[in-house]
This record gives structure tokens, sequence and C-alpha cells, in this order.
């Protein structure tokens, strides 16, 4: 499996019986798989092996203090792992299978490796047919962070993972490109107020509905850097720096376009995320990835990663985006999210 230390050959693998037994197989001797989930590809390994555990962090280069989830096969392997609480059951019960993490108290049976040390772990029971015959194949939960080199946008198809990963882990699972496009909802149980540490695939309207009662929202002061690490400013980044353009949709559409211009004005050779009403108006002579209409929140969480990861490889300046949904609302939110942190510089204009 393993020949120099940290260098794997990383073997392409297909979703039928046989592709599902061998990463099966791989997971359980302790090695590195990476597959689909409905959210992202996650990068999986024995969640009770600590050394498999710590395998993780060396592939991605993510720093150890930075906690994983554990995906399980079933709600009812909760108590496995975790101490869950009424509110817990509850959401499980509505969200699950599905794009909902919920940190709560561990059992001592996951190892400190999963939670940096925390008191608490990290749940969720994903929807993916693949990621559920991988859990049930192995009879394993699975750790698993997004299969990316640390900081880099998450991967949405195999090839992403494998231009991050390849040489570096024992296996993907190619299951083609994933349903939802951006990260699960994480939701901390751990005290009286829940509290939202990541918005995601699931809308924390729903969530708010289902307990009753508002969620908290994670200021890094009261989460600590440790509590909610994907408040990392430069998550999700691509290499190439992108410029964000918030605020009123007429008035960040204006200043995108200028923006545009004054940098083909210096020569900059310059990348757009676009969404579909602003494309007539993008000149010819900048590269353009479309990612959907504005708004239309489903298709754009599908397509953004893909598009900032496409836009990094064509050897460009400059990206520029406007905001691209209602950042209130929704899967909207996990997208002004991404994007923000995507950003390496944010344009503010008024909004009426
Ligand atoms: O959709 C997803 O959530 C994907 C797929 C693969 O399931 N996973 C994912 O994992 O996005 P990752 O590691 O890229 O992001 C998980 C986030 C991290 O920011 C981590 O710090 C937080 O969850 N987290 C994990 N365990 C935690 C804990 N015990 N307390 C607070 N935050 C935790
Ligand atoms: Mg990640």
């Amino acid at each position: 499996m393993r020949n120099l230390e940290g260098c794997r050959q990383t073997r392409v693998l297909g979703t039928d019986a046989a592709g599902i037994a061998e990463a099966a197989t791989i997971l359980a001797r302790g090695g590195l798989v990476a597959l689909p989930t409905e959210t992202v590809y996650g990068l999986g390994a024995h969640a009770l092996d600590g050394q498999a555990v710590r395998a993780i962090f060396a592939a991605k280069g993510r720093p150890a203090d930075d906690p994983l989830i554990v995906h399980i096969a079933d709600p009812a392997d909760l108590t496995t792992v975790a101490r869950p609480d009424d509110r817990a059951w509850r959401l499980a019960e509505r969200f699950w299978p599905g794009p909902l993490t919920l940190v709560l108290p561990k059992e001592p049976i996951v190892p400190s490796e999963v939670t940096a040390g925390l008191p608490n772990v990290a749940v969720r029971v994903p929807a993916h047919a693949v990621a559920q015959a991988l859990l049930r194949a192995s009879e394993l939960p699975i750790a698993a962070p997004s299969a990316n080199l640390f900081g880099r946008p998450s991967p949405t198809r195999a090839e992403h993972v494998l231009a991050d990963l390849d040489g570096r882990i024992d296996a993907v699972l190619d299951g083609g490109p994933t349903v939802v496009g951006v990260e699960s909802t994480i939701v901390s149980l751990t005290d009286n107020v829940p509290r939202i540490l990541r918005p995601g695939g699931v809308p924390a309207e729903d969530i708010e509905a289902i307990l009753g009662q508002s969620l908290a929202t994670a200021s890094a002061a009261v989460a600590g850097p440790q509590a909610a690490p994907g408040m990392l400013a430069s998550h999700y980044a691509p290499r190439t720096p992108l410029t964000l353009i918030v605020g009123d949709q007429g008035e960040a559409r204006r200043r995108l376009l200028s923006e545009i211009e004054t940098a083909l004005g210096q020569g900059l050779r310059v990348g757009v995320v676009a969404v579909e009403e602003d494309l007539a108006q993008v000149p010819d002579n900048v590269v353009v990835e479309t990612v959907g209409a504005y708004g239309d929140a489903a298709v754009l969480a599908r397509t953004l990663f893909s598009a900032l990861r496409a836009l990094d490889t064509r050897q460009l300046d400059l990206l520029l985006a406007r905001q691209i949904a209602d950042p209130e609302r929704g899967l909207g939110r996990a997208l002004a999210d991404r994007l923000q942190r995507a950003a390496e510089r944010i344009i503010r204009v008024p909004a009426h």
C-alpha cells in the first residue's frame, strides 16, 4: 500500500461491488480512501484507528488542531461515537441521511486525533449511495474531511481529488460529480444554545424550524480557534487571487464590469466567476466560468468549487466575482460564506 513515507500509489476505484469491497479492505488496514458524498468528496480513514487518522492530516497538510467529521451509516450508530440529546435526535430524524453535521459530546472510543483533543465530536450520516455502501461494507465509522489539500476549494469530482492528492492517498472511489456541491451545515449542540459553526447544505431556517429556536452564530471569540476552524480566512481559496464584490445587485454588477475593464487596462489576464445575467456584458477577452442564474442556489452550489478550480488552471493573474445569491437566505448563506473565504479582497458596494 505504501512505498515510501508519505508516497502512495493512488488507485481509481469504480463504485461497483468490487470497488467498494477493495475500498473497505484498504480502510480496515488503516489506509486512506477518498469517497464521494452528496456534498463534496471526503478523504476517509478508519475513525477509531488513531494512526490511520493521523495519515489524513499528513496527506492534506492539515494542522492537527482542526478536528474531523465522523461519518456513520445509520442514525442508530450515533450512540457508538457520541452522546446525543433530544435535540440531536430530532435533527437526525429530519435531516439524516443528509448534509447536516452535529457536534456532540464524544464517547471515549473516538480517538483524540479525530477531535483534536476536544471533548466533542462532529458526526454525520451521508446520503450518497457510494458513501453508504462503503460505510456498510467496512462496518466502520469513517473520519473524513473534504479531500483537498488544506486551504484549497473542496473537491466535487474525483479529478479534483487527484489534482490535489494523487500519490498521497491509497485510492479514490470515482462516483462522478457530487449533487449538493457545498459542505454540510455544522451545528453544535454542546451547550444549551444551539450554534451554527458553518452554513452548508441544510438551510439554517430549516434547522431552526425543527428546534423551535434560533441558532446562535459562532463568533471566533466564543467558539475559539479550534471550535470553528472553518472560520480561518484563507479557506476554499484558489491560488489565483480572487476579488469579490458584494452589496446591491445592480451596483455590484456595474462595479464588476468596471473592475474587469481596469484589470484588462493594466494588461492583466482576468478570469470571471459569472452569473448568467452578467454574461452578455462580460468582454470576450476574459476567461469566464458561468455558475448559474443569480439566486439559483442549488445550481450555484453544485458548480462554484468546480468553477474556481477550473479558473485556477488557466494561468490567470486575477479572478473577479460578484455576489451570486442572497447571503441571508437558505443555501445563499453557504455560497456567500465560501466565496468570502475564497476571496483575497472584498469590495463592498452600497446597498440601496
Ligand atoms: O460535507 C462535509 O461536511 C464534508 C463531507 C466530506 O462530509 N466534510 C467536510 O469536512 O467538509 P472538513 O474537515 O473539510 O470540515 C469540517 C469542519 C472543520 O472546519 C472542522 O473544524 C469542524 O468541521 N469540526 C470537526 N469536528 C469538530 C468538533 N469536534 N467541534 C467543532 N468543529 C468541528
Ligand atoms: Mg474542508
